[in-house]
């Protein structure tokens, strides 16, 4: 039997306790939905200040220069790629995971030519399915979506792309990069991996699978702000074949030569497009120093533990109560989610986001509740799952005002 001093016993061991007050959250919320937007990281608002009042109001163009802001991309590339497990100059930020994503599904496309198949699975995030059907008919492809399990046994020789993301946004299953990824090298196809519900969440070894391209975002796990600029990985050995179809001047060899022609850059550097999105790569950059001094296998067993505390909770208090798991109870195969199915999840999770727990719903039917371990209490866990069991107890949901659909959900 698991209580809420047992709860309050983990927190006080937390090697990552600290880190909490790196964010600036509101002090009677529970947040679970760092999967979604981070917490805003404490020091971020001093950056802004100076990067406004300074940089922009008194530096003006002079800024680019004198304040470091035109390689502001590449050394917040720099930073990213300690958390996924890449080489310095392999990640760069630029842009949103949609648009990279479509940059690095040509440019993969483009090196495999004479094989037609981009692989992707059905229940990845629609983004993903959608830029890589149009990635299909520009290049003459055809996009076969399978399901989650049929994924390996459905790599082979016509494979030309294999496009999945790492941790599903919906149920949190988690892939074995690792064995894909080599599975795709012995078939000669390419992988693609999104890293948006991994990175900063858990440690990511891109090298160390030998994956060939990855993109995420910049605004869940690693606090970027909302519509913080996204990343994108390419493996070195890739750099000088890849060529990827928005030749911006940003990404050319020398932008700055305004020549008529365009030659990529030589470096990573070749998967910008235009002008980065300055203050929003600063956001970013300001916001990854809250992962100063973390190891990331602390972050990732504390990650399983909260994971694990929810799934024994939701066990222990929910039974009988309509809610069904829909994440892997294996934490192995898990990332840093748990969630929960309701056929009233919508108005289940408006009522919770009521009582200042906030996770978040997908549609059709799932709760999603996502564990930033940087700041995530135990004790949350056990104050989330026992307004939960209030709430379906009591049919608090079932009121006019959670059960109308807002646009975001
Ligand atoms: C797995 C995954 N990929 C891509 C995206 C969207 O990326 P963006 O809006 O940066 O294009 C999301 C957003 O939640 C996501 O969960």
């Amino acid at each position: 039997m698991i209580t809420r001093e047992h709860c309050a016993i983990l927190d006080a061991g937390d090697p990552l306790a600290h880190c909490r007050a790196r964010f600036d959250l509101p002090p009677e919320t529970i947040y679970l939905d760092g999967n979604s937007l981070g917490a805003m990281p404490a020091n971020v608002p001093a950056r802004m200040k100076i990067a406004l009042e300074e940089e922009w109001a008194q530096g003006l163009i002079r800024s680019w220069n004198d304040a470091d802001w035109y390689p502001a991309p590449q050394r917040t590339g720099n930073k990213i790629a300690k958390l996924i497990g890449a080489g310095q100059d392999e990640v760069i930020v630029a842009d949103s995971t949609s648009v990279n994503l479509f940059k690095v599904l040509v440019a993969a496309t483009r090196m495999r030519e004479g094989r037609r198949v981009i692989l992707a699975e059905r229940t990845n995030f629609p983004t993903d399915v959608y830029i890589a059907s149009s990635v299909a008919q520009m290049t003459g492809c055809e996009l076969r979506c399978v399901d989650p399990d049929e994924v390996l046994a459905s790599i082979d020789e016509t494979v030309a792309i294999v496009s999945l993301t790492h941790v599903n946004y919906k149920s949190g299953k988690r892939y074995d990069m690792e064995a894909v990824t080599r599975k795709a090298h012995e078939k000669g196809a390419l992988v693609v991996w999104d890293l948006c519900h991994s990175a900063g969440a858990m440690p990511v070894h891109l090298n160390r699978c030998e994956a060939d391209f990855a993109v995420g975002c910049g605004y869940k796990y690693l606090n970027g702000g909302p519509g913080a600029p996204a990343f994108v990985f390419v493996a070195k050995r890739h750099l000088p074949d890849m060529r990827q179809p928005l030749t911006g001047w940003h990404g050319h060899a020398k932008p700055f030569e305004f020549t008529h022609d365009y030659a990529p850059h030589a470096g990573i550097d070749r998967m910008l497009t235009g002008t980065a999105p300055q203050l929003g790569v600063i956001a970013l950059e300001a916001a990854l120093e809250a992962f100063e001094g973390v190891d990331l296998e602390v972050l990732r067993a504390k990650s399983v533990a909260l994971g694990n505390l929810m799934i024994d909770l939701a066990d222990q208090q929910l039974a009988g109560l309509g809610c069904t798991l829909a994440s892997p109870r294996d934490a192995s195969q898990r990332g840093s989610q748990v969630s929960l199915a309701h056929e009233q999840g919508y108005a289940v999770m408006q009522a919770l986001i009521a009582r200042n727990v906030i996770g978040d719903f997908r549609a059709p039917d799932i709760l999603r509740f996502g564990f930033a371990p940087l700041y995530v209490r135990y004790i949350d866990i056990w104050n989330t799952v026992a307004e939960l069991k209030n709430i379906l107890e009591t049919r608090a949901w079932d009121n006019e005002t959670f059960l109308t659909r807002k646009s975001v959900t």
